[in-house]
């Protein structure tokens, strides 16, 4: 699905990207993922490995963790849902300071006017979370929990363990209560200048594309663009990124490639 000008999947791509992530498991439905493949293959056009996988039933989007179990390995893992976009001056500092944390898991806070819609996390004066509840009717704080959690590698075993919730899913929350009840969670704020989108709902998608429209427009350069990242990464060469670029010159997504691979922007 597009989001103004480039696929929806970019987004969260990007995120992972400019987290220095660059293996990602892709988990779709299994009438999906024929579309995801057709659109980024195995990663290598971004110098990167992308592996697919179905979850045939929506039992929930803890379940991750299980169908992925093999692609994690011993490794730490972070997920992200394909829904979600953040954008914000700080947000990769804030990323690289989060995977450096070997031994505890993080999640995020970030505030917003109506919080019923989400996970909702309360947090006491040092940070730390006291509560954790999904989509709850009396919130007990206005901090939702947005679609990014860095795990350590237990989080496969915790999802063993855990049952699933009233409307028959594993739900992402009763995992992170686990690690609160661990004392392994710590709960990062996204502060004002953070965008945080879930286009899960039609008003959502237009108020995204809407907002990634009216920045992208008044810079002329482009929010979350894997071939971007890619290239600062230095995953890809310059001279790829021409290639790429060539494909698109009839757009300004393409020109804004060509600009990148011709140093037109700082
Ligand atoms: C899911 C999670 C919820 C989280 C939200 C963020 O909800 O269950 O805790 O706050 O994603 O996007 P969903 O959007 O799947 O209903």
């Amino acid at each position: 699905m597009p989001v103004y000008d480039k696929p929806m999947i970019y987004y969260p791509i990007y995120v992972l990207m400019e987290t220095g992530i660059r293996e990602i498991l892709i988990i779709t439905t299994s009438r999906d993922q024929n579309l995801f493949k057709n659109l980024l293959g195995d990663g290598s056009q971004w110098g990167m490995r992308i592996e697919y996988k179905i979850q045939k039933e929506p039992n929930g989007i803890a379940e991750a963790f299980v169908i992925g179990e093999e692609f994690i390995g011993k490794d730490n893992v972070v997920l992200i849902l394909g829904d979600n976009l953040f954008y914000g001056g700080n947000l990769k500092d804030t990323l690289l300071e989060v995977n450096k944390r070997e031994d505890v898991s993080t999640i995020f806070g970030y505030r917003v006017k109506d919080p019923r819609r989400y996970g909702v996390v309360e947090i006491d004066k040092n940070g730390n979370a006291i509560s954790i509840e999904e989509k709850p009717k009396e919130p007990k704080s206005d901090l939702a929990v947005p679609g990014l959690y860095f795990y350590t590698n237990d989080v496969i075993q915790i999802v063993k363990k855990i049952k699933p919730s009233a409307r028959g899913e594993l739900e992402i929350t009763s995992v992170n209560e686990e690690y609160m009840k661990m004392k392994k969670l710590k709960v990062e704020k996204l502060g004002r200048g953070m965008a945080w989108f879930d286009t899960g709902t039609h008003d959502a998608l237009i108020e995204t594309a809407s907002f990634v429209q009216t920045i992208q427009k008044r810079q002329g350069l482009q929010i979350c663009c894997p071939e971007e990242i890619a290239f600062e990464n230095g995953w890809i060469t310059r001279k790829q990124l021409k290639e790429m670029s060539k494909k698109m010159l009839k757009n300004d997504y393409g020109n804004f490639l060509k600009d990148l691979s011709e140093n037109n922007v700082d």
